[in-house]
């Protein structure tokens, strides 16, 4: 059976943790080369030697993707090591939690940047690499944010909508380059930014309970379940496919009023 994403080379932010790292690991397997682009970059390097080991192709590039400059220089640099670039995937991505009225204006700025503006990086120097092949792709992860408020992120929801929304420019803009653009919308998945959450609350399982109620599936999603909508979205078994949003939630989005019975707690949780 031939490889899904055989002889291409992907650039992923956010590579080193969570939705990033399963999506790395999963491309790899799948034939990618990958550039793994984070600001971690002891767990970044870990992960490039566990791909190696593993026997795919992968090289750690540390760049801050709110940097302009740093996301040129990671794009040239997977392009120069693979001979191009066939597929992004922007999973960065950070949360606050606090109310609009205690934001300070960098704290806003910083999320919007890393959030939305790291789109447009990748975009404004990727395309040249891009737009040269029939089968390039772009896969932003937005999340069921992008669709509905969340009491306590307003900019990371405000950020999540942009976030759809450019999505569906690039893939209009772009379409005649033979570039398809999507965006994933996970739920609740279980990543070191949703433990960091559970835990700020004091009582990890009991707030994680709480909010796997609203989830007719009863669970939290794992990585690997995002990772496998980003690699539809990114090989050709989604050749008919641009400007769409796949909503990954284990059916939370689907009810306006939902109480699942019975919920299921990752094992160290329970
Ligand atoms: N976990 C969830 O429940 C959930 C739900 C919906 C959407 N998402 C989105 O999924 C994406 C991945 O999040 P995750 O849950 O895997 O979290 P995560 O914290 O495990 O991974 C995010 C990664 O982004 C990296 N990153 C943060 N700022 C960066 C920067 N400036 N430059 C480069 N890398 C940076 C982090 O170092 C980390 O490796 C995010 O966009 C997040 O908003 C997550």
């Amino acid at each position: 059976m031939s490889l899904r994403l055989e002889g291409r080379a992907a650039w992923i932010s956010g590579g080193a943790s969570g939705i990033g790292e399963a999506t790395v690991h999963l491309f790899a397997s799948e034939g990618a080369r990958v550039a793994i682009v984070d600001v971690q970059a002891e767990a970044g390097r870990r992960l490039e030697a566990a791909v190696r080991a593993a026997g795919g192709e992968a090289m750690f590039l540390e760049c801050d993707v709110a940097d302009e400059e740093q996301v040129r220089q990671s794009i040239e640099q997977a392009a120069a090591r693979f001979g191009g670039l066939q597929a992004i995937v922007n999973a960065a991505g950070i949360v606050h939690v606090k109310r609009l009225h205690e934001y300070t204006e960098p704290e806003w700025d910083r999320l919007m940047a890393v959030n939305v503006k790291s789109i447009f990086f990748s975009i404004k120097h990727g395309i040249r690499y891009l737009g040269r092949n029939p089968c390039s792709t772009v896969v932003n992860i937005g999340s069921i944010s992008s669709f509905v408020g969340q009491a306590g992120t307003p900019a990371y929801t405000a950020s999540k909508a942009a976030v759809l929304l450019l999505s569906q420019s690039i893939a209009l803009d772009y379409a005649a380059d033979g570039l398809r653009c999507n965006c994933i919308c996970p739920g609740i998945t279980d990543t070191p930014m949703l433990r960091h959450h559970l835990h700020a609350t004091g009582d990890p399982a009991g707030a994680l309970a709480r909010r796997l109620h609203r989830v007719p599936l009863g669970r939290a999603l794992t990585p690997g379940d995002v990772a496998r909508a980003v690699l539809y979205l990114s090989c050709d078994d989604s050749a008919g496919v641009t400007g769409t949003s796949l909503v990954v939630d284990g059916g939370y989005l689907t009810a306006a009023e939902w109480e699942t019975a019975k919920v299921t707690l990752p094992e160290d949780l329970s």
